[in-house]
């Protein structure tokens, strides 16, 4: 038998680093998607753009231990992506959901949404030490969504979908999350009593966000991105690049533009609509950045 998932990669609104800390996030799922395909074979293959491996924990380590931690029979697994790879928009948790919700069909697991976004979470922790629940959590169930570490399960609440465009500027500097999270922690060691209230002002963002988007406010909503992005400055996880991505995308017209992810490379994530958005994608492109023009996304992981 042949099965095909796909699930999508995300945005931060509000919140990434000081959800590591158990500070509330609002991140959304985003129209870029990886689709997965598990076929019966009598060799365990993994095909991506990385290459094809057998169970491969350098080439392949999230799905290598996507497959072990399921114990399911050899099968052939494709995968194919429109999501930048390392850039913070949430492309391995969009693997690993897809890939968990091919097996779980192909094979009849009976796992629900929660326990794939779980099993995700599990796994991205494993290969990647830290992770929050964020990405594995918005890949599985889609939508605009609040994300509340401590809570069981952490998605609190399901909001009211994004629906302006969403202009991703990518500086394609490649970022490892593991080295940023452990950079933030360095600091938040040495300096606890400048960085916890730097992370419970990032925890506000998220409430003080949920009646904006609510309302579809996203003037107020850009605003308070604005902030955020200062905060992440402050933290150390800003760049040159981001920096310049982040203030060109205001000029042309955003409503608010931040890093979303990890920094330090990666994306940038700015809000506007219509006209203003197209100039927000030319002025991306004109200062050298990849702009990707996309919307947020309903649908988590979804067959086909
Ligand atoms: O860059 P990404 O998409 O892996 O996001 C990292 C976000 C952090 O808050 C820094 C870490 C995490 O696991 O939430």
């Amino acid at each position: 038998m042949t099965t095909t998932h796909s699930a999508p990669g995300k945005i931060y609104l509000f919140g990434e680093h000081a959800v590591v800390y158990g500070k509330r996030a609002i991140a959304s799922a985003i129209n870029l998607r990886t689709t997965v395909t598990v076929r019966e074979s009598a060799r365990m293959t993994i095909a991506s753009l990385l290459g094809t491996t057998g169970i491969d924990y350098a080439v392949h380590p999230y799905i290598s231990r996507c497959i072990e931690s399921l114990s399911v029979p050899a099968v052939s697994i494709k995968i194919d992506s429109e999501i930048p790879v390392g850039s913070g928009l949430g492309s391995s948790a969009a693997a690993v959901i897809a890939t968990l919700g091919a097996l779980n069909s192909e094979f009849d697991l009976g796992m629900s949404c929660t326990a794939i976004a779980e099993a995700g979470h599990a796994i991205e922790r494993e290969v990647q030490g830290a992770a929050s629940p964020t990405d594995t959590f918005v890949s599985t169930m889609g939508g605009t969504i609040m994300i509340t570490p401590g809570a069981s399960p952490p998605v609190s609440a399901k909001l009211r979908l994004i629906d302006c465009d969403i202009v991703i500027g990518d500086t394609r500097e490649f970022s490892s999350t593991k080295e940023l999270v452990g950079d933030v922690g360095v600091l938040h060691e040495r300096y606890p009593v400048i960085m916890n209230p730097i992370f419970d002002t990032i925890d506000c963002f998220s409430e003080i966000g949920v009646p904006l988007i609510e309302k579809g406010d996203y003037r107020g909503v850009g605003e308070l991105m604005n902030i955020n992005h200062g905060l992440l400055d402050a933290i150390g996880v800003g760049s040159a690049k981001l920096s310049r991505l982040v203030y060109v995308a205001r000029d042309a017209g955003a409503w608010g533009a931040k890093i979303t992810g990890a920094g330090g490379g990666g994306c940038i994530v700015a809000l506007a609509r219509g006209v203003a958005a197209d100039s927000v994608v030319q002025a991306i492109s004109d200062s050298g950045g990849h702009a990707i023009a996309t919307s947020a996304s309903e649908e988590g992981v979804a067959a086909w």
